[in-house]
């Protein structure tokens, strides 16, 4: 049986920077109760030309690159998002045309913050089933285009991003060890956007209400986070068959400074040993994990072989931990790059190319065939 194999990651932040200061002028808040409340000082907001598949078209491109693997070898691109392009089609589909991934199947995994964790465990049980060799996971979010920006309780909160690793099938021994996925959907209403899918369709009275955005009982879920932190860590190690201190690195979802404190103290594990980047990102959902290994990575951090704990939580209510051994790229370090990589604007012109012809020909497909009808 292969093992899956982290072998590639990248990431997509958006420019544009709001700080607790500009928010303290939209509503009443001010930088000082943000930091202390959730350790959080400024966030990513997407530009009017950015999109959760945009945002994850350039995570995806640039993990592959780092695994050195060309689109047309991905089978399969999970997209984790609460805020996806559309109902649908999946926003994965549209990283697929975007990036040129000409046979890879797509779809997109829907469990909040935590989804990244489901994709993440999904692609790796797909790949040790034997049935792929390479999958993309892809963690992405706009939240900024769910969030109300008159509500001082969610709006310090949010921000936009996107994160990707590339999963490669070895059979050399390491990659991801073992996960815990759980849902307790009596907690739904704890943290949702009411409207706009099909029980509350998008009306006047809808819009009026404000139930486009996203809502929280933050007290609730705070309670609910630092409780499921340090249990399903705990879990996922027993599984993994280590000990808590072996661990090397916990990559939590970076929602809140104080919560990742509270799941330290309860696992008694140095906050050293947790990789916290929310204050200059806020909880970009399901992106922050990714977005956060990416970032360790570039400070050389996490080496091979080391043993870390992803662990997640968010609306659903949903949570789940996962457990790595890393490998980072399977690819030998001299090997040239495949030409997507050594011709990044000549390969964009292609894919779009790609999928204008793609258009083009189904536009004169469809009228030859209703000329016969
Ligand atoms: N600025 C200033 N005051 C604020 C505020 C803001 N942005 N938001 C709320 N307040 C006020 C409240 O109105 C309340 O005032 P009151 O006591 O007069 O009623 C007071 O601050 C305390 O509110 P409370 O909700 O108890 O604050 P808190 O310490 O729980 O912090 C959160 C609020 C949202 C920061 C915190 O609950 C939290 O982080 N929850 C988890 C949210 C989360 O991570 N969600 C995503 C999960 S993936």
């Amino acid at each position: 049986m292969p093992y899956a194999h982290i072998t590639g990651w990248g990431v997509a932040i958006p420019e544009n920077i709001l700080t607790n200061a500009e928010i303290a002028q939209m509503v009443d808040t001010n930088d000082e109760w943000i930091r202390s409340r959730t350790g959080i000082e400024e966030r990513r907001i997407a530009a009017t030309d950015e999109s959760t598949a945009s945002l994850a078209a350039q995570a995806a491109f640039d993990a592959l690159e780092v695994a050195n693997l060309s689109p047309a070898d991905v089978d399969l691109i999970i997209v984790s998002t609460s805020s996806p392009e559309h109902i649908f089609p999946a926003t994965a589909a549209l990283v697929q045309d975007q990036i040129g991934a000409t046979k890879a199947g797509a779809f997109d995994l829907s469990a909040a913050c935590t989804g990244f964790i489901y994709a993440l465990n999904m692609g790796a049980q797909a790949v040790r089933s034997g049935s792929i060799k390479n999958a993309l996971i892809i963690g992405a979010e706009t939240l900024s285009r769910l969030t109300n920006w008159e509500d001082r309780n969610t709006c310090i909160l949010f921000g936009d991003g996107a994160g990707a690793f590339v999963l490669q099938a070895s059979e050399k021994p390491g990659g991801v060890l073992s996960a815990v996925m759980r849902a307790d959907g009596s907690g739904g209403d704890l943290l949702s956007v009411p409207a706009g899918g099909s029980k509350l369709p998008t009306s006047e009275q809808t819009l009026h209400e404000k139930l486009h955005f996203i809502q929280m009982n933050g007290r609730e879920v705070f309670r609910f986070a630092t409780r499921v932190m340090a249990q399903a860590t705990r879990e996922v190690v027993k599984m993994s068959g280590f000990e808590l201190d072996e661990i090397d690195w916990v990559i939590p979802h970076q929602a809140n400074r104080r919560i990742i404190e509270k799941a330290a103290s309860n696992l008694k594990l140095p906050l050293e040993k947790f990789i916290i980047n929310v204050e200059r990102f806020g909880n970009t959902s399901t992106a922050s994990i990714p977005m956060a290994t990416a970032e360790a990575l570039g400070k050389a951090q996490i080496k091979p072989g080391d043993k870390i704990v992803f662990v997640g939580f968010g609306a659903g209510l949903t949570w789940g931990a996962l457990s790595v051994e890393w490998t980072g790229p399977l690819a030998e370090p001299e090997a040239p790059l495949v030409w997507p990589y050594r011709f990044e604007k000549l390969y964009s012109i292609y894919a779009r190319f790609r999928s204008a012809a793609l258009r083009v020909i189904r536009t004169i497909e469809g009228f030859v065939w209703g000329r016969k009808g």
